[in-house]
């Protein structure tokens, strides 16, 4: 198999993460100005000391995107995070997110309905990209008729080539989907559903309701945060178990193993490499001062390869455990949506294994990378199998 490697964005980004947590772990950008971590022990601390590394996102007054989402949970700092979080914590508890199930593996099945007897796919569009917007704007109670536009603007969004037409801005975009959510918004106050935008509506935060860019920051978030990182931990998990001989085989035979063998692939090929923060106080991070007011960039990639913290880090190994991974992050701003990407992915790809025999990597097939170093996945997964 060829794999086409880009210089920007490499599909084996890991052994340049090796040399800086070796040669220059916490290291200023001369250009941008911003730090980047790289050892797991300074990428945790980034992560979970929101005293110190605030979340806040474009100071005091964002512009474009970041206007989106600068009233969101991602981008907010106790004590509005925890209230904000609070409204939210019910719709994604592993408990509320689990009677998903059902309708999520009714929906795996019609997208492999649509492929199975052909013997050859690109799993990416036809089942890893379609899933997770399904069920996200399903949650959000977004008519079934909106939800290419949807899935549009969240790839815009992440500045990803998926579908963007070259030069559409993402501030164009982000109108667009603003004027879209304020409509809906309206409608669901006039006639609230059970979806979670009617449930935002109507909650409170000591008798005070959410603020419109408050609900608006809410719909963009998950509609970003949910979507292509799921995408790319489904398409992930197929590239990593084509890759390691006999773990397809063995899942097969040990359906069990499904989830553990998914924390390593969170861990080996995260779906987020990196995340952002700001110092607000001057702090040390290995040894090296960083200055008040430093925009940092925390590397989970890098972190989740980190030897000190993983025996044979380099390896990808399904029986790790234990698997500290930080691939959802850590701390107060863990990923809220970690039972439901987990619950996806362990349901796509049990029917991956089961209804796919055979199935493995395309001969020949050259793998890319989606242009970001920001998020880690595949722009296309061709693979074939039994018929
Ligand atoms: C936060 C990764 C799927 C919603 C985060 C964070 C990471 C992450 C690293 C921490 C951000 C930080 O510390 O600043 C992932 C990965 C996913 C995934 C790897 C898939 C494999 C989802 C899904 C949803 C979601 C499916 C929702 C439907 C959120 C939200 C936050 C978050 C709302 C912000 C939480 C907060 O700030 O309190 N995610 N995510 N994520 N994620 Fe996810």
């Amino acid at each position: 198999m060829d794999s086409t490697q880009s210089a920007e964005y490499p599909l084996d980004p890991f052994p340049q993460y090796e040399r800086m947590r070796a040669m220059a772990p916490v290291f200023q950008d001369s250009q941008s100005g911003s730090w980047h971590v790289f050892r797991y022990e300074d990428v945790q601390r980034v992560l979970s000391e929101h005293a110190t590394f605030s979340s806040r996102m474009g100071g005091d007054n964002p512009s474009g995107t970041g206007q989106l989402f600068a009233a969101s949970l991602i981008t907010t700092d106790p004590p509005r995070h925890r209230q904000l979080r609070s409204l939210v914590t019910q719709a994604f508890t592993p408990k509320a997110v689990d009677a998903l199930a059902p309708r999520i593996a009714g929906l795996t099945n019609e997208l492999l309905d649509g492929i199975a007897a052909g013997g050859s796919a690109d799993l990416i569009r036809d089942l890893a990209y379609p899933l997770p917007v399904i069920v996200i704007s399903e949650l959000l109670g977004i008519p079934a008729e909106d939800r290419e536009r949807f899935k549009h603007w969240s790839d815009v969004i992440v500045s990803q080539t998926r579908t963007a037409p070259a030069g559409e801005t993402q501030d164009t975009t982000t109108s667009e989907m603003v004027e879209y959510f304020l409509a809906l918004i309206d409608r669901r106050r006039s006639r609230p559903g059970t979806d979670l935008i009617s449930s935002l509506l109507s909650a409170e935060i000591g008798g005070q309701r959410l603020t419109v860019p408050e609900l608006l920051g809410f719909c963009s978030l998950l509609l970003v945060a949910g979507n292509e990182t799921t995408t790319n931990l489904i398409g992930n998990a197929v590239l990593c178990l084509a890759e390691s001989p006999g773990t397809l085989g063995r899942l097969l035979e040990e359906p069990g193993l499904l989830p553990q063998a998914l924390e390593e692939v969170l861990r080996f090929r995260s779906p987020v490499q990196s995340m952002y923060r700001v110092a607000v106080a001057e702090t040390v991070l290995s040894g090296q001062r960083v200055p008040a007011g430093a925009p940092i960039v925390a590397w989970i990639g890098s972190a989740n390869r980190d030897g000190q913290q993983f025996p044979a880090a380099a390896e990808f190994d399904i029986d790790r455990s234990p698997n500290r991974h930080l691939a959802f992050g850590h701390g107060i701003h863990f990923c809220l949506g970690a039972p439901l990407a987990r619950l996806e992915a362990r349901i796509a790809l049990e029917a991956l294994l089961t209804r796919l025999p055979g199935l493995s990597l395309a001969p020949g097939a050259e793998l890319e990378r989606m242009e970001s170093s920001i998020v880690y996945g595949l722009k296309e997964l061709p693979v074939t199998w039994q018929r």
